[in-house]
């Protein structure tokens, strides 16, 4: 099958890597990509937000199969545009993809098909804000309505600051503070049958200690040993078969990912928010350990038949990764510096490697930063400590001026 992805981060190459595993990919295209997917995939540029553009694309490629990535393009209606050019899309038209889009719209979702999750207020005045914060109180949790790229959210107790980023956004979500730890956990769905893959932590947090800033996220690991072996089974009943039959009931089925951010609070699991697409940089230690080829699932989904689908199947073993970020990230990345010793991280028997995603091609061969999240370097091992050294024994052999990781990815499970 000829197969084109769309974006052009870290999770568009690990997704990259796992098709160019699968021997149904005949051919594998990418666009816009990046200098790390230039090498399992042919890179193509395009405006990954403009619907028409990436359908013409497709069609010029004789793509029989396209997979969209970030959640922009996703809220931009970019598959709607290539699924009206008869090609199978993997991704929900954009009015499912506002289950991530707007945060309103996720609660609103969530209420209907009573999936637990936070208490909250929709606020588009100083005054509501202000109202909304003193009825919950420290620590205060702000969330931009919008896309935000993993940084629109505040949890701070520091009432002055959650009041300065209500008043930053147009529209907030301000919503109770759940505490516990946090697990994302994906399902690939049709918009009826939902088939859930094996939960993964990420660490959002910039620093050490989950220190400073909100990010996209810095690292992540799969499996989660402490987690309750219930815990999938209990989420696919209570929050991501009921908001798929909600999504369709209204009209709008979601077909592709559905990420569920989930707090495993003294009072049960909540949702924190939903993403309509692979999770960064949860996907590289998830696909890491997915035995099933990828390509044959996402079909499934974006033809309706994954009823029929046969049980996933997993690697023993345990993968990490370890974003490496720009320095300046996440607020004023810096970009354009040359990145040395990629190949010296890569282990000759696969069991750690880097995955690209704010990386651009020099014209002498450089390969140079180009984003925030610059790289992320991802292992496997037999188990969670094995991964963690790997993954940290490769990101020691990159040299990126500036650049910070974080130095406790799995380190306390
Ligand atoms: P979101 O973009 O909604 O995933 O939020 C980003 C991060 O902010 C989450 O991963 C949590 O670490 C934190 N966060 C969001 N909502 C809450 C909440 N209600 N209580 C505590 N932390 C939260
Ligand atoms: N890792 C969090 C996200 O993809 O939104």
């Amino acid at each position: 099958m000829n197969v084109l992805v769309i974006g052009g981060g870290a999770r568009e190459h690990a997704l990259c890597r796992a098709l160019s595993l699968d021997p149904d990919v005949t051919a594998l295209h990418c666009a816009p990509g990046n200098a790390g997917i230039a090498q399992v995939a042919q890179t193509h540029p395009v405006d990954q937000l403009d619907g028409g553009a990436v359908a013409e694309l497709a069609v010029a490629l004789g793509a029989e199969f396209v997979i969209v990535g970030p959640e922009a393009p996703l809220v931009a209606g970019v598959a709607d545009a290539v699924r009206e050019r008869g090609i199978p899309v993997f991704g929900p038209s954009g009015r499912a993809a506002q289950l991530e889009g707007s945060k309103a719209f996720a609660k609103d979702v969530m209420a209907a098909a009573g999936v637990p999750t936070a208490r909250s207020y929709v606020c588009t005045t100083a005054d509501e804000a202000a109202t909304a914060l003193d009825a919950f109180g420290a620590p205060y949790v702000v969330k931009d309505d919008g896309l935000a790229a993993g940084k629109g959210v505040v949890v701070t107790a520091d009432l002055q600051a959650a009041l300065d980023h209500a008043a930053s956004c147009e529209r907030v979500v301000i919503e109770e503070y759940l505490d516990g730890p946090e697990v994302s956990l994906f399902a690939v769905t049709d918009g009826t049958t939902v088939v859930p893959l094996q939960p993964a932590q990420d660490f959002k947090r910039a620093y050490d200690n989950d220190e400073g800033p909100n990010t996209g996220g810095m690292g992540a690991y799969s499996p989660l040993p402490w987690a309750d072996p219930k815990l999938v089974d209990e989420v696919m009943e209570t929050v991501l078969q009921p908001t798929v039959d909600e999504l369709r009931r209204r009209g709008t089925p979601f077909s592709g990912l559905l990420y569920a951010g989930l707090a495993i609070t003294s009072r049960g699991v909540r949702v924190i928010e939903f993403n309509a697409r692979f999770g960064d940089p949860e996907t590289q230690v998830v696909l890491a350990r997915l035995k099933t080829p990828l390509n044959g699932l996402l079909h499934a989904a974006a033809t309706g038949r994954l009823a029929d689908f046969p049980t996933l199947r997993w690697r023993e073993g345990a993968a990490v990764t370890v974003v490496i970020a720009a320095e300046g990230y996440p607020e004023a990345p810096r970009s354009g510096d040359p990145i040395t010793g990629l190949a010296e991280a890569e282990a000759a028997d696969g069991t750690a490697y880097v995955l690209h995603a704010g990386t651009v091609l020099a014209d002498d061969g450089a390969v140079l930063s180009a984003g925030g999240r610059v790289l992320s370097v991802t292992a496997t091992g037999k188990d969670l400590p094995q991964a963690r050294e790997r993954a940290y024994a490769a990101t020691a052999r990159i040299t990126l001026a500036g650049s910070h990781h974080r130095t406790d990815i799995a380190a306390a499970v």
